[in-house]
């Protein structure tokens, strides 16, 4: 099995990461939006940061490989392709780190430890308020409001492009495109 990934094809390790930050968003939309599941918001929180750190490794692990040949007709799509690639790496990072700024609670990671709220820190809370001169409440707002265009507008919008460019592919241009990141039993699929 291929472990990293070359000009031809996805290898293993980004295979799982991409299927994991697929299966994580949309455990946190489904907790988040279908409130009747009862879920504690504490699941939220303890999946964001996970994804958080999911995107740190993801992106060394981009840094280390080179990326597979995109299949496109022309150095605009090709280019409007990668800055949405590149796009949701950034708001994937942003989005939980913009959620840890915005709360005053620890946050018990799936009962195995807690990360204390930044806020429980002297030394921050000291700094936030004498160096930058900005009342705590004003930064979680101005946090909160960053939170939701991110992960209300931005986020879907560019997953939305990016799942109808990838059936575009497939269906229109009969691309056998979907293999090249769910196929998990050949090592390199084009
Ligand atoms: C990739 C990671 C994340 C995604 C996709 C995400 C997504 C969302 C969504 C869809 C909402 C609902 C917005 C609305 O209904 O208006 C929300 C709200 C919120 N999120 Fe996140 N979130 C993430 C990470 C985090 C993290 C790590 C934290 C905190 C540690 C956090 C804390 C919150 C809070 C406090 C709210 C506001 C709930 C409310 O409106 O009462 N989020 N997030
Ligand atoms: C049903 C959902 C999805 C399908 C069918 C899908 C399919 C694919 C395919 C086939 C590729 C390879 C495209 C190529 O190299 O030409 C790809 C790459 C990619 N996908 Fe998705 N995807 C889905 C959901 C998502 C989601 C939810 C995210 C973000 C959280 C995402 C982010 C990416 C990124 C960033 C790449 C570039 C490769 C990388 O850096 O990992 N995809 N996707």
């Amino acid at each position: 099995m291929q472990i990293f990934d070359t000009t031809e094809g996805y290898g293993l390790i980004s295979k799982i990461f991409h299927l994991l930050r697929l299966i994580i968003l949309l455990s946190i939309y489904t907790i988040t939006k279908l409130s009747f599941l009862n879920i504690p918001f504490n699941c939220h929180k303890a999946l964001g940061i996970l994804m958080f750190f999911i995107i740190l490794g993801n992106i060394v692990w981009r840094i280390l490989n080179p990326y597979p040949k995109v299949d496109s007709v022309n150095i605009v799509e090709k280019n409007i392709t990668f800055i949405v690639w590149f796009s949701i790496y950034v708001l994937l990072a942003l989005a939980p780190l913009t959620g840890y700024l915005m709360i005053y609670s620890s946050i018990n990671m799936f009962n195995l430890f807690n990360i204390a709220s930044i806020y429980d820190s002297d030394f921050i809370k000291n700094y936030i308020i004498n160096d930058i001169g900005m009342p705590i409440y004003a930064l979680t707002n101005l946090m909160a409001i960053i939170h939701h265009l991110i992960v209300e507008i931005l986020l879907i919008f560019l997953i939305a492009i990016h799942i109808l460019a990838v059936f575009y592919s497939v269906i229109i241009r009969k691309k056998k495109e979907l293999g090249k990141m769910f196929n998990f039993n050949n090592s390199i699929n084009k």
